[in-house]
């Protein structure tokens, strides 16, 4: 590495500028990752900042199918992830033949997959969806038409329960979502009897049904900002707490606790991008994501469907 700590920003920021180049970053990526992001968001945001930006080329600070998601919108762009090993537990929860065959046994049901899974698995689906819009797209399909979720299982737990539609859930889950304790947050509870738990629909619905507040990582933002309590317990991955700290600092922000001696709860996924590496991807422009244009039509389509609905309902 030839930069040091201390040039390495404005190292970032001249590569952007000469390379006409622009950085995605999830709320979830450490702190001096989101203070070099040109746009830091939620799973939506990330995708309607994707398909819309002029720049040459998007340096994608997040996980493989959210680096997928940009390039399936954006062919035209050469998009790149700072490590290619930054997977996800719950993408990896649906394969595809698995997922091919439960599909065929339902030929009367509709296909929604939350944005959190492969590019064939959105080959295989009608609408993706995120924790942003999931509960709308649902509500927006006719009352009777059956509906398979994939491939979380809580996100699709906490939708059927607040919808009261038929849907048929994958068996799929986050391993960061599905850590917490909900032993130890009622401790916390009662050594914070103000605070508002607040939670990620990934969560298990035990832990969904003790919050005050359920949302995804821009809903909780904006509900930390917004609302009048000092004190919340959060349950997602705690990188979100830079951001809210950054834009709430009177707020008392309290890590919920995960069900092992860990002292935090932080995705390994995400956590495997790194300001180096993502220095080093944007000078030498690798690792790149690359995919093929048979698998990349069919998998836009889903994608395209979500972010068209999104715009009609204002979201
Ligand atoms: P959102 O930021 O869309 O809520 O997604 C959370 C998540 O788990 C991303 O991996
Ligand atoms: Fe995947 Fe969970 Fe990590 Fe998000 S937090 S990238 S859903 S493993």
């Amino acid at each position: 590495m030839e930069t040091t700590e201390t040039d390495i920003f404005e190292d970032i920021k001249q590569l952007k500028k000469q390379k006409n180049a622009i950085i995605l970053a999830h709320y979830y990526q450490e702190g001096d990752i989101q203070d070099v992001a040109d746009y830091i968001g939620d799973s939506l945001g990330l995708s309607q900042q994707a398909a819309k930006t002029n720049a040459d080329i998007i340096v994608f600070a997040g996980v493989h199918f959210m680096a997928e998601t940009a390039k399936i919108l954006s062919p035209q762009k050469r998009v790149f992830l700072p490590d290619l090993n930054a997977g996800c537990s719950l993408a990896d929860s649906c394969p595809t033949e698995d997922f091919r065959k439960f599909k065929e046994a339902h030929p009367d049901h509709i296909v929604i997959s939350y944005i959190n899974c492969s590019a064939e698995i959105k080959a295989l689906t009608d609408i993706v969806c995120t924790s942003s819009n999931a509960v709308q797209i649902i509500n927006d399909l006719p009352k009777e038409q059956k509906i398979i979720f994939a491939p979380d299982r809580n996100l699709g737990q906490y939708i059927k329960k607040l919808t009261g539609r038929d849907m048929l859930l994958w068996n799929g889950s986050c391993m960061v979502h599905e850590i917490f304790s909900a032993k130890k947050i009622t401790q916390l509870q009662h050594e914070h009897p103000n605070a508002k738990l607040i939670a990620h629909p990934e969560c298990e619905e035990v832990v969904l049904d003790m919050a005050d507040f359920i949302g995804s990582t821009s809903a909780l933002l904006k509900y930390v900002v917004n609302n009048d309590s000092k004190e919340y317990i959060v349950a997602t991955e705690p990188g979100i707490l830079y951001e809210m700290t950054k834009r709430a600092p009177d707020k008392i922000l309290i890590p919920a606790p995960p069900n092992n001696n860990c002292a935090c709860n932080d995705c390994p996924h995400m956590k495997l991008n790194t300001l180096e590496k993502l220095y080093a991807c944007l000078k030498n422009e690798k690792p790149e994501i690359i995919i093929e244009e048979s698998l990349r039509k069919k998998a836009e389509k889903s994608i395209l469907k979500m972010l068209e609905i999104s715009a009609r309902l204002g979201l």
